[in-house]
């Protein structure tokens, strides 16, 4: 039988339950090995999700010499510093979104994965669901005449915690590095990247945003209007709008399973395109593939994305006044 890719999850909370559950669908990867900060913690979702190791720490996967790549799954604040641990100990890595606080944190990870030779990519799985890549044939195929501008908002209702990961500026908080993130890469994926960023946003008493609206403006004289919100639960569409007609890309628009394309008012087709589990697995597939051919980065999306996706952050960041203590 083939080589099975051995994957280590570091980090055992909600979305790496999902990310497992989608591993056990690859014919290609193995769950090898969890860690968690608390060793039964890793001993139930290691039972729950079959890993052969559990893991009380996320040093000692690091350590074993069998784990090929580690996905990081834990807030934002701590993916620098749990990266390039991986790094550092020769695992290649999927780290969950955003890839680092900062460019500086970005640029750092990216360098280290090309000194080791290790695969880094940044788990914005938009990119590999079925659907976003039909998207993208149809876009190349013009359907839609040439791009005039792009919305895209994400929102949904998370009750106001100031401890949780969410609202905690300390965990990085805030909609814009959490959900902002999917908005934005959609223009970066559609339009490019832009040559003036105009943001505004409403804070928490915690300091961070709960609302963040952002009109981008191109060089090509196209536009993007994004918004992102943890007060309220908004459409999370995405809408393209060309020459010659529109598409809609159907909630959530950045897992969708459903486009819309329009001319003159009218809808002329509807592509529905089902992906497959939680829909990580086709994020996991590209992993599994740029590995077992020696790629640092993926084809789909390269390190250039991340770096062009936090600078674009860090920009918003500034019009808004958001400061963590990474910068
Ligand atoms: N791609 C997606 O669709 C998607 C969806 C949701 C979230 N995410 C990303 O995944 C990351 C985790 O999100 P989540 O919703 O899974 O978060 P979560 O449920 O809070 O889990 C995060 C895990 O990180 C670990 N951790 C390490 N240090 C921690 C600390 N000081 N405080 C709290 N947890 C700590 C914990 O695992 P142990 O206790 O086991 O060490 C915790 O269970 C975020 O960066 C988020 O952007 C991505």
């Amino acid at each position: 039988m083939a080589y099975k890719i051995k994957w280590g999850i570091m980090g055992l909370g909600k979305i790496a339950h999902k990310l497992a559950s989608d591993l056990q669908l690859s014919s290609y990867a193995e769950l090898y090995g969890v860690a968690s900060r608390d060793e039964q913690k890793a001993k139930d979702f290691g039972a729950k999700h079959n890993a052969a190791k559990c893991y009380g720490s996320y040093e000692e996967l690091t350590d074993d010499p069998e784990v090929d790549v580690i996905y990081i799954a834990t807030p934002h604040v701590f993916h620098f510093e749990n990266a390039m641990l991986c790094l550092k100990n020769g695992k290649h890595v999927l780290g969950e979104k955003p890839m680092g606080m900062n460019a500086k944190q970005v640029e750092a990870m990216i360098a280290e994965a090309k000194s080791r030779n290790l695969f880094l990519m940044e788990g914005i799985w938009t990119r590999f669901i079925p659907a976003t890549e039909k998207l993208i044939e149809l876009l190349n195929q013009k359907i839609i005449g040439d791009i005039l501008f792009v919305r895209a908002d994400f929102g949904f209702t998370s009750p106001f915690n100031p401890e949780g990961r969410l609202y905690n500026k300390k965990l990085g908080g805030g909609a814009l590095l959490d959900i902002g993130i999917y908005p934005i890469y959609f223009s970066l994926l559609t339009l490019g990247i832009p040559t003036r960023i105009q943001a505004s946003a409403r804070m928490t008493p915690t300091g961070v945003d709960s609302y963040c609206a952002m009109l981008f403006d191109y060089a090509n004289k196209t536009q993007a209007l994004l918004d992102c919100t943890l007060e309220a639960d908004t459409p999370t569409e995405a809408y393209i709008y060309g020459s010659k007609g529109h598409i809609k890309i159907h909630n959530r628009f950045h897992h969708p399973e459903k486009l819309s394309l329009y001319r003159n008012k009218e809808l002329v087709q509807e592509i529905e395109i089902k992906h497959s589990g939680f829909g990580y697995l086709h994020e996991i597939e590209e992993v599994n593939h740029c590995i077992k051919n020696n790629l640092i980065e993926s084809p789909k999306l390269p390190h250039a994305m991340s770096s062009n996706l936090v600078s674009v952050m860090d920009q918003v960041r500034r019009e808004i006044g958001l400061v963590y203590d990474s910068d």
